[in-house]
């Protein structure tokens, strides 16, 4: 099969993946409401046809955080993505700089901010998880602003996983241990490809940025046991304080879904905030980011960089999105399903699409530039 659409990545992803990488990234929490929510209340978003305007030329660049970027939107951080192809965060993020976007690597990433770096020669943003050990915290924010990140995207709705039973029955969760590597390891073997290419090639299958202080324990064995050990459940809006003490840069605070915590955010100096439910995978039956981002952006949004996740799968997502009030739009599961589908080039395809889909809706909304894009391109009501 061949991705002829951005949608088509996702049918692709889930015959190339072993069947507990393909639930990872696919699945959300509890009963997955919130993650139907994100795409079905975004689709409901009725754009206003205009014709007979000249269009014959359209301007996708923007700016963010001092950057000019081809187009509104960057390749959120993702858990694990690197696994989806063979040392897959640094293609991906070789995609994003040849198409003029920044690439989020995550704290949990399977390749390190070194081996990033070293594959790429623009900066990229990186994502913080706060660990409990501060030490450790204090010198990934070093090792970040050393190599040159240029924002960093402070993820504050994971002070405890959610509850993601897909993982449960894949095998990825709950399952330490001989038994649950003998079930991955099964699970890979029906896979040949991706067990060639990540399996066999992709060698070594750790969390790179942790690795050098965690040692064996940041392997896969118990991924959520990982996470449950050492994220900090205790962490509070005065950690924002030690980010700033210890980073002179942009800070994002992604995960913001209500009013008043998106106030606090520009109360305490975030340049930016993400509107996200982590795609439905943390706290089941919260409201689509699609539903809370007009009431936060019109709060906070001449204080701080309003952008948003949840549920883009299309160019035509990414104008719905701005449309209700975001600056920048971030692409999670979109790239993560086109980089297993095609490594890097699936990523550069992928964002190809997206720029083409939002060049369309532009066109016959009759927007020419990013600036353009104002809830006037809605049908209200
Ligand atoms: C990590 O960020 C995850 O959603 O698993």
């Amino acid at each position: 099969m061949k991705a002829a659409s951005t949608l088509d990545y996702r049918e692709i992803a889930r015959r190339r993946l072993p069947r507990f990488l393909f639930e990872y990234y696919d699945g959300g929490s509890y009963a997955e409401v919130t993650l139907r929510r994100n795409i079905a209340d975004l689709e409901a978003v009725a754009l206003r046809q205009r014709v007979l305007t000249d269009v014959s030329s359209i301007d996708l660049s923007t700016e963010l955080f001092g950057r000019r970027l081809a187009l509104p939107v960057a390749l959120a951080p993702i858990g694990l993505a690197g696994m989806g192809a063979r040392r897959g965060e640094v293609q991906a993020a070789r995609a994003a700089e040849a198409a003029g976007v920044p690439f989020c690597l995550s704290t949990v990433s399977a390749c390190s901010i070194a081996e990033v770096t070293r594959g790429v020669t623009k900066p990229f943003w990186f994502q913080l998880y706060m660990i409990r050990d501060r030490g450790f915290m204090r010198d990934l924010l070093h090792q970040a602003r050393a190599v040159g990140c240029d924002a960093l995207v402070f993820t504050v709705d994971m002070p405890v996983p959610g509850s993601r039973y897909r993982d449960y029955r894949s095998g990825l969760a709950g399952a330490p241990g001989f038994a649950g590597s003998l079930r991955r390891a099964f699970q890979a073997l029906q896979r040949p490809r991706w067990a060639w290419d990540v399996g066999v090639h992709g060698r070594p299958h750790h969390l790179g940025n942790v690795a050098p202080v965690l040692g064996k324990d940041s392997g896969l064995e118990d991924f959520f046991a990982w996470m449950r050990g050492n994220f900090d459940p205790a962490v509070g809006w005065h950690d924002l304080d030690f980010i700033r003490s210890e980073w002179d840069g942009p800070v994002i605070v992604k995960g913001i879904l209500d009013v008043e915590d998106a106030r606090e955010a520009a109360a305490r100096g975030a340049d930016g905030i993400i509107v996200s439910n982590h795609g439905g995978r943390q706290l089941d039956g919260v409201p689509s980011t699609a539903r809370a981002l007009p009431p936060i952006a019109a709060a906070v949004g001449d204080q701080l960089t309003v952008m948003v996740d949840g549920g883009v799968r299309s160019g035509l997502d990414v104008v719905r999105m701005l449309a209700l009030g975001a600056k920048g739009v971030l692409l999670g599961r979109a790239w993560a399903f086109a980089l297993a589908g095609g490594g890097q080039a699936g990523v550069a395809h992928m964002l190809r699409l997206i720029e083409a889909e939002m060049r369309v809706a532009m066109a016959l909304t009759a927007r020419t530039s990013i600036a353009a894009i104002d809830r006037s391109v809605l049908v209200e009501g």
